[in-house]
């Protein structure tokens, strides 16, 4: 059975469909990857799945349980851990500290404070973060490890990664996409991870489903993805405007 069974998901705002019948499943200790460029809905998507907003219509199932609609700490102790593309850390918190809060939102209900460190400290070293570290001075890699460590800390079955790694050089991003490998393998947690450029997304993930205008354009392997038109025209504009 799929871990994430995503159903003709649409959200509105007022008269603007930014997330329009979306349909997609994941499967246990898969790697999907949600791509598209600026502004076509996977910052949505991801906020409906993980209960920041509330779906117009459709159907999210974790584990075949409808769980739409359901606020974002429910859903994150039904075991939906997600990271948010603009990281948000308590700045005055020590990176243990910030991981041990995340640890009590999540996934199981109540845990004990020896628990929910022994959770936290987990997660930092995943993350590949020093849990005697600061948040000052943590360049925006290092945010982007604190935001998985959290994530981690709550104990996912289901990770939602909003990656879109902006701000990020190539090493840098080469370095997260291979952390998300290594949470899948060691963990077997099951990750949707959203991007807006390609690149090193397609050599980590299973899959590959490409949203434009809030829509699904496109669903299948990373080899598929780069030899398909409509993908490219949304990436790259149509043929006769490429550059040669
Ligand atoms: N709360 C909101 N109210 C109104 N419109 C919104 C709201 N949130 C998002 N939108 C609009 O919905 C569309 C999809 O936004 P979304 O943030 O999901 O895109 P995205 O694919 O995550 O883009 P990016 O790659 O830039 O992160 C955009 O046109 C955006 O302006
Ligand atoms: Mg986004």
């Amino acid at each position: 059975m799929a871990v994430l069974s995503v159903r003709g998901l649409t959200k509105k705002f007022g008269g603007f469909t930014a997330v329009d019948q979306v349909s997609f499943e994941v499967e246990q200790g898969e790697i999907l990857g949600l791509l598209g460029p600026n502004g076509s809905g996977k910052s949505t998507t991801f906020n409906c799945i993980a209960g920041m907003l509330r779906p117009t219509a459709g159907s999210v199932r974790l584990d075949g349980q409808e769980i739409a609609g359901l606020t974002a700490d429910a859903a994150c102790r039904k075991g939906i851990g997600r990271t948010f593309q603009i990281p948000r850390p308590f700045r005055e918190l020590s990176l243990l500290e910030n991981a041990v809060l995340a640890a009590h939102f999540g996934a199981g209900g109540a845990i004990s404070a020896a628990e929910a460190e022994a959770r936290a400290r987990d997660a930092l070293a995943l993350a590949q973060l020093p849990a005697d570290g600061q948040v000052k001075g943590l360049g925006a890699a290092g945010l982007k490890k604190l935001e998985l460590a959290r994530a981690l800390a709550t104990k996912p079955k289901l990770l939602l990664a909003d990656e879109s790694l902006g701000g990020l050089d190539q090493g840098e991003m080469r370095q997260a996409a291979d952390m998300l490998k290594r949470i899948r393998d060691q963990r077997g947690i099951t990750i949707v991870w959203v991007e807006h450029i390609m690149g090193v997304l397609l050599s980590v993930v299973d899959r590959v489903v490409v949203l434009d205008h809030g829509a699904v354009i496109f669903s299948g392997t990373p080899g598929e993805a780069q030899r398909d038109e409509r993908v490219a025209e949304v990436y790259l504009g149509p043929p006769e405007t490429r550059a040669a």
